[in-house]
């Protein structure tokens, strides 16, 4: 299975497709993914996709809204960048097929849309497929990378580490990314891709948190994979919980929507039964979700709850059914009926504005190493990420990778002999309850210690136990068989410590990190940038 090809594009989501489908009528392109191509984030997208479509909404006011969401801490040539190629992302995407809802809710063409709205936009501008787009973005993405003669995917393929040039068989020194090695899922083998150029596409890391609305594999291997390459990993503090995950005692990490309260959906307080956004911003349920989602935080520790709820009874059944069939459908199927019931929800882990440093091509540090997406901190998100702005920058710099890799290919050269995976030292793991017993250790001391709100007592504590856990973890992976689970929890263990880390060095609190030790905004913004030893 093994191979080379011109481009290795790790994660087959939003961001991976785009960069593959913009190289392949030039280049061979491998994709691999760990498991099934639609099991990123990017499939689970409800809300949309934000673009100024409509008269009386401006380029500039999608800019300022970023900025006012990313508190100060975006890089406005890189928002500009995004919001200026927005309509034409989502131009690309009809063409390929994507069915987004017109104003009378059937398929809409020609750019006729329904736009909803969302937490921190000041206009109407979230394109939408019912209220489930990346289902349907995911689908039209798949369809169009297996239907090119130039694009070999590759599910089931869980990548262990990049191939640098510290695996040359002649060492050289140059720091060049060669592409990858990875578990074949059916074997159990090692197995290498090279290229001469990397595309890092792997998604976020939101399962280091119990709860979170992420799918299972967003573990943060990209971010951990190129750390422990060489490159630099900004911002990592800044993890966003979403303010309405759906509380359920089986169901633990469905997403309700943040058009559910763009179309009126107000958070009420069961305790008291009374409304209490407007006690905590003027923009009441459409503040910027670092905000909303501590209200619901707060109100749920000051009154002993176990959620608050999320009500839009007060609309037309039609309507509500019309907009939101998936969720409605779902809530139906639990016992909850959305069109006449307040539904129970929790702030849950669900987006990580951190990542890979890139620039605004997509390079990363690393010569042959680019990266797109939920993996990235390219200056988009600042502190917070405005809602509906992440399929969007896949979509954005997908492209801009690409185009790079198309202007600059003679400066990618071919990848020199690459020694294969070394297996001689190691054995099968007898003891794989010690990666479960880890997992969840880290993921409850995450959600405790290192949540929406923080202190550098309970982060210190958060860090000792990361420490004794790697030691572990190096250990286990140092005597035992790569698989799957133990590749995910090592990246896991690294992602922890890289948010810990970053949160640590932050003494101040701005958009999604908040402190209890250092309430207060700095006077300046400025990233938290980790550099590897
Ligand atoms: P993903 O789509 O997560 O894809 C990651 C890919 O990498 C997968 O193919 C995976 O298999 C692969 N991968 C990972 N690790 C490895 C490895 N070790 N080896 C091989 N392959 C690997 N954003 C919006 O803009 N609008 C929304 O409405 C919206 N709603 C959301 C709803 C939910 C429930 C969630 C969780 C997120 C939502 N987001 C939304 C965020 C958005 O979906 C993600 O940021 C975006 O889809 C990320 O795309 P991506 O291509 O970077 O990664
Ligand atoms: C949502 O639909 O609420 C999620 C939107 C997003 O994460 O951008």
């Amino acid at each position: 299975m093994s191979g080379i090809s011109d481009i290795l594009v790790i994660g087959s989501g939003a961001a991976g497709l785009t960069a593959a489908l913009n190289l392949a009528d030039r280049f061979t392109v491998t994709v691999l993914a760990k498991g099934g191509f639609d099991e990123g984030s990017t499939a689970w997208a409800q809300g949309g996709i934000a673009a100024v479509l409509e008269e009386g909404d401006t380029f500039e006011s999608h800019i300022e809204d970023t900025m006012t969401a990313g508190a100060g801490l975006n890089d406005r040539a890189v928002v500009e960048f995004v919001v200026e190629n927005a309509p034409a992302a989502i131009e690309n995407l009809a063409a390929l097929g994507v069915a987004f809802t017109a104003p009378d809710g059937s398929e809409g063409s020609n750019g006729k849309w329904h736009l909803t709205r969302e937490g921190g936009h000041s206009h109407r501008r979230i394109v939408h497929v019912d209220d489930a787009t990346g289902w349907a973005v995911q689908q039209a993405l798949i369809k169009a990378a297996l239907a090119h003669p130039n694009i070999r995917m590759v599910p089931d393929m869980v990548v262990v580490d990049l191939a640098t040039s510290r695996h040359e068989e002649r060492y050289s020194g140059a720091g060049h990314v060669w592409g990858c090695y990875a578990v074949n899922k059916a074997s159990g083998a090692v197995e290498l891709f090279t290229a001469n150029a990397t595309v890092l596409a792997t998604g976020g890391a939101g399962r280091t948190y119990l709860f979170s609305t992420a799918p299972k594999g967003a573990t943060g291997d990209g971010i951990a994979m190129a750390w422990r390459a060489g490159a630099r990993v900004s911002n990592m503090e800044f993890m966003q919980f979403h303010p309405t995950c759906l509380y359920n005692l089986e169901v633990k990490n469905f997403l309700i929507t943040e058009a559910v309260r763009g179309e009126g959906g107000r958070l009420i307080n069961p305790s008291t039964g009374k409304r209490f956004m407007p006690f905590y911003d003027p923009r009441e349920e459409l503040a910027p979700r670092d905000i909303v989602a501590r209200a619901n935080d707060a109100e749920i520790k000051r009154f002993g709850l176990d959620y608050v709820h999320l009500d839009i009874s007060h609309r037309e059944p039609e309507f509500v059914k019309g907009h939101f069939p998936n969720i409605y459908e779902k809530l139906l199927g639990l016992g909850i009926d959305m069109t006449a019931q307040p539904i129970p929800v929790v702030p849950a882990q669900h987006y990580t504005c951190g990542g890979v440093i890139v620039d605004m091509d997509g390079r990363t540090d690393l010569p042959g190493l680019y990266a797109a997406g939920e993996v990235t901190q390219s200056g988009l998100h600042g502190a917070n990420r405005l809602a509906s702005n992440s399929l969007l920058e896949c979509f954005v710099y997908g492209r801009a990778v690409a185009q790079h890799i198309g202007a600059h290919w003679d400066d990618l050269p071919p990848p020199p002999a690459i020694r294969p995976w070394d297996e001689s030292r190691v054995t099968d793991s007898d003891e794989e309850v010690v990666i479960k017993q880890n997992w969840t250790e880290i993921r409850r001391f995450m959600w405790n210690y290192v949540g929406i709100v923080r202190t550098t007592k309970r982060l210190q504590r958060a860090q000792n136990r990361i420490r004794l856990l790697s030691e572990e973890v190096a250990d286990y992976y140092g005597h035992f068989r790569v698989t799957p689970d133990l590749i995910e929890l090592r990246n896991l263990l690294q992602a922890a410590e890289l948010i810990v880390r970053c949160a640590l060095h932050r003494k101040e609190s701005r958009g999604l990190h908040y402190t209890l030790d250092y309430p207060e905004l700095a006077p300046e913004a400025v990233d938290t940038v980790l550099t590897p030893n």
